[in-house]
């Protein structure tokens, strides 16, 4: 029996695994980057004493945050310019088509509170929402740190990468209004330790 349900975790992580690549793929986000923010989410979360199920729940739903693009037309994905008001609002539905994914999936019904909190705003601008403090799942609060510092010391399509130490600077000018501010410090002493050393001291390529 435990032999069957150590096959079965196996083949959950692998299918998500490949589920979260063709999202990286068609987003063109950098490549790997749904893998490292779930596992630097999940490794945050757990420094903060989250375990077991609930842990997994973080993992998972940090992994497949952005499941639900799979649903916007690529012309708004892929649009070079600025988005309409009306795309706009479009692209913003991400995150309940993600939770509408993943709600339908027993085991990943945990994670699908995470997707659909993925863009809000601690002091409440965010959306779908608009849900604030602490009625914005843990979970999704440190998400929101890590993906943030992640986007930025990374090179994408749209923007150049800085380095780790100015990420930083950037969440904590933001606290209080996009984040935790109780959050904060425990995420980035987290990924300071855990994130690659030339990502922390690549000053010289940023600008
Ligand atoms: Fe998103």
């Amino acid at each position: 029996m435990r032999e069957a349900l150590t096959s079965l975790n196996h083949v959950h992580s692998a299918t998500l695994d490949a589920l979260s690549m063709a999202m990286d793929f068609r987003d063109q986000s950098t490549s790997g980057h749904s893998r490292r923010v779930a596992d630097l989410t999940a490794g945050a979360a757990g420094r903060m004493g989250i375990k077991d199920l609930a842990l997994v729940q973080i993992e998972h739903g940090a992994l497949l945050h952005d499941i639900g693009k799979l649903k916007i037309p690529d012309s708004i994905l892929w649009k070079p310019a600025k988005l309409t008001e009306e795309e706009w609002r479009m692209m913003q539905r991400h995150a309940e088509f993600g939770y509408e994914f993943l709600s339908n999936v027993e085991f990943l019904k945990g994670a699908a509170e995470l997707v659909y909190s993925h863009h809000e705003k601690y002091d409440g601008t965010g959306y779908p929402r608009g849900l604030r403090g602490e009625e914005i799942p843990f979970g999704a609060r440190v998400f929101m740190i890590v993906d943030t510092v992640d986007a930025m010391i990374y090179k994408r399509p749209y923007n150049r990468p800085v380095s780790f130490h100015d990420a930083a600077a950037e969440v904590r000018r933001c606290s209080g209004t996009q984040f935790d501010p109780n959050l904060i410090e425990p995420t980035l002493t987290y990924l300071s330790e855990h994130i690659p050393e030339d990502r922390i001291y690549s000053e010289a390529t940023c600008r």
